[in-house]
């Protein structure tokens, strides 16, 4: 299981230090969640400060975006330094193109789906996704609490790509998840077929982020 702490729960005034903290506390990554005001009610960060964070870590940039339209956003992440960008399916009316555009830069292709939505509107664009981001809340905010049915979905999104994706001949995407992860879902989320975890109060929440990460990874 990896762990990839998310910075939306960490100190905005000293993000580079909390950078470099969960890189000495083992994180596999870094989740920097993105958002716009309009997709979620809230707001964060764009490319730029981005760009200045990535001289403070070698961490992988895994970048959530929660906008209304992120096909002109993907370019200056690429060169902000993002590895990964993660669009959702809900904001993408040609989800193929947008897609294929993240991987034609180099970055992993990642598809969000809210707890409402259902995985196989995903079908068509199998051969496009490098992984799928299954929120476990409703996005926009942290510290709020994981939603059960979307954890669920997780597992039965892990079936239905093992089955389609053996059929198509295609490398199974990562799965990974996002909202309300605590220490007691690590379990169920192993068993469900979960690569990822995504946690911000679990992790920036503690004092020990070292141990915080140790325990999300069971
Ligand atoms: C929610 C974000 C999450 C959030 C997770 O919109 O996508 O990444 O930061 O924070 P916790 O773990 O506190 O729910
Ligand atoms: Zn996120």
């Amino acid at each position: 299981m990896k762990v990839f702490p998310s910075l939306l729960s960490a100190d905005f005034s000293k993000l580079g230090a909390e950078l470099s903290s969960i890189e000495t506390a083992k994180a596999d990554g870094v989740h920097l969640d993105i958002m716009d005001g309009v997709f979620v009610p809230n707001l964060t960060f764009g490319p730029p400060i981005v760009k200045s964070l990535r001289p403070h870590t070698k961490l992988d940039f895994d970048c959530h975006l929660m906008v209304t339209n992120p096909d002109p956003l993907i370019e200056p992440f690429k060169f902000a330094g993002a590895n990964g960008i993660t669009v959702h399916l809900e904001s993408c009316p040609h989800i193929q193109r947008t897609l294929s555009q993240i991987r034609s830069h180099g970055l992993r292709a990642g598809v969000a789906l809210n707890p409402g939505t259902d995985f196989k509107g995903l079908n068509w664009v199998l051969d496009q996704i490098d992984l799928v981001l299954v929120m476990t809340v409703n996005p926009g905010f942290g510290g709020q609490k994981l939603i059960e049915p979307a954890l669920s979905k997780a597992g039965a999104l892990s079936k239905w790509l093992d089955k389609e994706c053996a059929q198509l001949g295609l490398k199974k995407p990562l799965i990974q998840i996002d909202g309300g992860v605590d220490p007691s879902h690590v379990a169920r989320a192993k068993e469900l077929g979960v690569d990822i975890l995504v946690a911000g109060t679990a992790v920036f929440g503690t004092k020990d982020y070292a141990k915080a990460i140790a325990g999300l990874r069971g």
